[in-house]
């Protein structure tokens, strides 16, 4: 299994913040954001891992994680999105990087307490489709939401003004070789992006979808109250958090 951390797009939502800089570059507590996704995949098992960014930093990257010794890993790869296209686009560029393997993307900006470790094993025994996380939040419209009967998933809506559930999609998508076909199928939604969510549609709609509850606190850094919400996270947990190994980030810098 391949991993895939997506850190394109402009970050808009964080207003002159973003204005010279990435915002995945940004401290969430006393680490990068970047680092948190990347140490999620290297946790879980996969070592072999490609980082989509874009805009103007993108050089910032590559100095700031190199070969990325920090996560014990003997090389990175990079690829670069231009404009902000959407997840989906972003994902359609590691194509020829993950060839015919499966691949497990994190959004750049998710932080996850746990380890994942489990559900991907559960899906390298899968296979084939894929898989999503969904963690229940207080306020699901932010997020993309999936409608359930009983305990499948039938539909998901991206930012619905009435959820069909009080379930928010989590930013980590495991999918096999179909998945760039798939995207290839796609228009760009009213906010003019590939939506990840349709993606998933599509999984749903062939009957490859399954979803696991995610263990542990998930929050996302792409807005003002989210990116302090889990810098506080990070820092009330930081001694026992499994997203990053802080002693030994601190001792190889
Ligand atoms: O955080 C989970 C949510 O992330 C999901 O529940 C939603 O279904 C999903 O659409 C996404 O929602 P956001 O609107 O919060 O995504 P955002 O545009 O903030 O992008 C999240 C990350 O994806 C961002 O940190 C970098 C990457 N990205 C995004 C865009 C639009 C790219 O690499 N390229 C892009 O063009």
């Amino acid at each position: 299994m391949k991993g895939v951390v997506l850190a394109g797009g402009l970050g808009t939502r964080l207003g002159a913040l973003t204005s010279v800089t990435n915002k995945h570059l940004f401290p969430v507590y006393n680490q990068p954001m970047i680092y948190y996704p990347i140490q999620t995949l290297v946790n879980a098992g996969i070592h072999n891992i490609m980082i989509v960014t874009g805009g103007n930093s993108a050089g910032d990257f590559l100095r700031l994680l190199g070969n990325g010794k920090t996560f014990g890993l003997n090389h990175l790869n990079y690829t670069y999105q231009e404009g902000e296209g959407g997840i989906a686009e972003a994902l359609s560029l590691v194509e020829h990087f993950a060839a015919d393997d499966p691949v497990c993307v994190i959004l750049g900006d998710n932080i996850l307490e746990k380890n994942i470790r489990n559900a991907v094993d559960a899906y390298e025994r899968q296979r084939h489709g894929a898989k999503i996380l969904l963690k229940k939040v207080s306020d699901p419209r932010r997020f993309g939401v999936p409608e359930l009967v009983g305990d499948r998933v039938v539909h998901i809506e991206e930012k619905p003004k009435v959820p069909k559930s009080q379930y928010a999609v989590v930013g980590v998508y495991m999918y096999d070789a179909a998945v760039y076909d798939i995207i290839r199928t796609l228009k760009p939604s009213a906010r003019g992006e590939l939506e990840i969510s349709d993606v998933n549609n599509a999984y749903i709609e062939r009957g490859a979808m399954t979803w696991e509850e995610l263990d542990g606190w998930w929050s996302d850094a792409g807005t003002f109250e989210s990116l302090l919400r889990a810098s506080n996270l990070v820092a009330q947990t930081a001694d026992k958090l499994e997203s990053f190994d802080g002693a030994k980030i601190s001792a190889n810098v």
